[in-house]
């Protein structure tokens, strides 16, 4: 049992943070690493990339969104309650090299991953332009987190309430076309989002690195169940991944596979929540 040390709501409490009790996790965690979580004996598995370790404590962070029906039964559990299973760490760490000036790009709830990988980037001694956005004002997270972490950090928001008014991809763009010192772009958020940062930072021939979050079951390479494809051969995320070059990504598969369920999620939530 992984008891939940802080609870925070976040985002209109839409978006949730726990700390959790997991010291021998946070002591082998690093960035781009995940967790699968259960709340219960019955309960789904739901996979995690955390958004921040102290390991001296012994806890881990992880940032979800309320979705479907297993993340509004986590989200009931208060400060004080337990998980049923914490296991991790799962996936490749990012590899994390001081190469100079790096653009990391967070959209929405990527921006929690975003966060534990740009303290490594930073640790390692290079120079962060952080981009984060989010729709709405209300739904922007972490960002005093960043602005410590960046050297730089423009934020957006779709509808203008915040920052500058649209996308991520907008101040990206401005970015690539004046600067020649870019050597690696970082992109965390949306499948559409990582998509089309790919197709702007492949016409300037920056190497860009996204998370992948497909389907999962396992996390240990089993089921088969979280296959992409990247550079025209087939891997399994949670084993070859997540991270992955993302100029090499089949982002139409994987948003084809995401969405295969859809339906059936939507209809586990009412059916929970009548
Ligand atoms: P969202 O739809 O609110 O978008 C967040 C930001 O992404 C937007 O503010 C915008 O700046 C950017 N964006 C959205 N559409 C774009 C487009 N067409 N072009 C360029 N930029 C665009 O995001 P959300 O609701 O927080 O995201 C939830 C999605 O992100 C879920 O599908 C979730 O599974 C996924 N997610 C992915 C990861 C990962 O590991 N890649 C992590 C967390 C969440
Ligand atoms: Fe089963 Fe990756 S989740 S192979």
């Amino acid at each position: 049992m992984y008891e939940i040390v802080q609870k925070q709501e976040m985002a209109k409490g839409t978006i949730i943070r726990f700390d959790i009790n997991a010291s021998k996790i946070a002591a082998k965690i690093k960035p781009g690493q995940f967790v699968i979580v259960r709340v219960n004996e019955t309960g789904e598995r739901i996979p995690l990339t955390v958004a921040d370790v102290d390991r001296l404590g012994g806890t881990i962070t992880i940032i979800f969104q309320v979705v479907g029906k297993s993340t509004a039964l986590m989200s009931s559990l208060n400060t004080g309650e337990f998980l049923k299973d914490v296991v991790g760490p799962l996936g490749k760490e990012t590899p994390i090299t001081k190469l100079g000036t790096i653009i990391v790009v967070g959209g929405g709830t990527g921006i929690a991953i975003l966060h534990h990988l740009t303290k490594a980037l930073k640790e390692a001694g290079n120079f962060i332009i952080g981009i984060i956005g989010a729709r709405e004002k209300e739904m922007l997270i972490l960002e005093e987190e960043m602005r410590l972490l960046c050297d730089e950090l423009i934020v957006t928001t779709d509808d203008g309430s915040y920052g500058m008014r649209g996308f991520v991809t907008q101040p990206l763009e401005k970015y690539l076309g004046e600067r020649n010192d870019i050597k690696e772009v970082y992109a965390i958020g949306p499948i559409i989002m990582m998509k089309n940062i790919c197709n702007l930072t492949k016409k300037y021939n920056i190497k860009t690195m996204v998370s992948l979050n497909p389907i999962m079951i396992d996390g240990t390479g089993m089921c088969g169940v979280c296959r992409i494809t990247v550079g025209n051969k087939t891997k399994f995320c949670c084993v070859d991944g997540p991270d992955f070059d993302g100029h090499e990504v089949d982002f139409e598969e994987l948003e084809k596979r995401n969405s295969m369920y859809l339906k059936e999620e939507k209809d586990a939530l009412l059916f929970s929540i009548k």
